[in-house]
């Protein structure tokens, strides 16, 4: 998206303190000395059969950006695209459950738009709010951070696994768990310790959004493969070659700016990137700040965690992964 708007005139305003120059997660506008504005906007088709849980999903994954901002929602408006010979009642409990995750976030759903479409599409414009001087964006990390996720990876490959009906239920439940996570405790504990940048992991993986950070934050991420998170039953998922199209296409796209160390398996290389859905935020904080953050993880977070990586100096590459 940022690479087509790059080509309109730039939007600039002293009062807009996050545009889309950093591919960020959401914009975010001066209003007051106390308080700026978050805006932002997903959507996305069903990623499970159960209509209610891609609701829950969905809202999940676009309330994100605002605690990947470090921000507290307040407002969102429903975005679907619904096709009109499908039951109202499917309609009704997508709705549900985007709607019980709108509260679940402590914010309030008050309208939207649905538009007849042949695909089911479904998410939220949200709006919230932070103070202008604690505002997180992806493009902050520092050389000395470390680096923490707070969700395991592995969404787009079990979800493909799902599609193939080849999953069996009990890790089914555990990737749907994840992705109903609100990221609402893992951004509380980041504003407890202060951090110097974040970004939540979706659609381009674990390597794309790290990409963007480093890129943006002018250093270079080193990943430590073997320090990710991965969900039960990814690797095998994984090495049955159950990999989204997605990762491929993250892969291409990334590749020059990576360097692999040579005994990373091909199967850890499909996992990093992986395409998430409603993935866990990547965090970049002082090593001294650390500790303080991963006790309050360790006592709130329900959701598996860890340090992945550090951040250095700038290198030949933005991204190390050994
Ligand atoms: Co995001
Ligand atoms: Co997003």
């Amino acid at each position: 998206m940022a690479q087509v708007l790059c080509q309109l005139p730039p939007v600039t305003s002293e009062k807009l303190l996050v545009g889309i120059d950093t591919s960020d997660d959401a914009a975010v506008y001066k209003l007051g000395e106390d308080t700026a504005l978050i805006q932002t906007l997903d959507f996305f088709t069903p990623v499970v059969d159960d209509p209610y849980t891609f609701g829950q999903i969905a809202a999940t994954n676009s309330l994100s950006d605002i605690y990947a901002m470090g921000g507290k929602p307040i407002l969102a408006l429903n975005i679907v695209c619904f096709p009109s010979c499908l039951s109202m009642d499917i309609l009704t409990e997508i709705l549900k459950g985007g709607g019980d995750k709108v509260r679940e976030a402590g914010a309030l759903l008050v309208g939207g738009h649905t538009v007849d479409d042949n695909e089911p599409k479904y998410g939220l414009s949200v709006t919230g709010t932070i103070h202008p001087d604690k505002v997180v964006s992806n493009s902050g990390a520092k050389a000395g951070d470390v680096l923490i996720l707070t969700k395991p990876l592995g969404l787009g490959i079990l979800n493909t696994a799902i599609k193939a009906q080849m999953l069996d239920e009990k890790i089914q439940k555990k990737a749907i768990d994840i992705m109903v996570s609100l990221n609402n405790i893992a951004a509380q504990g980041m504003n407890m310790t202060g951090v110097n940048s974040c970004t939540d992991i979706t659609g381009f993986g674990l390597l794309g959004h790290a990409y963007e950070m480093a890129k943006g934050s002018d250093v270079s991420i080193i990943v430590d493969s073997e320090s990710i998170p991965i969900i039960e039953g990814t690797v095998e998922n994984a090495q049955m070659g159950l990999v989204p199209a997605g990762a491929y296409r993250n892969q291409s796209y990334l590749e020059d700016n990576i360097e692999f160390k040579d005994d990373v398996p091909i199967y850890i290389k499909d996992i990093l990137f992986d395409p998430q859905t409603s993935g866990g935020l990547f965090i970049s904080l002082p090593r001294d700040r650390s500790k303080e953050l991963l006790d309050f993880y360790s006592k709130n977070l329900k959701t598996e965690f860890s340090i992945v990586g550090e951040v250095v100096e700038k290198q030949d590459k933005y991204l190390i992964v050994r």
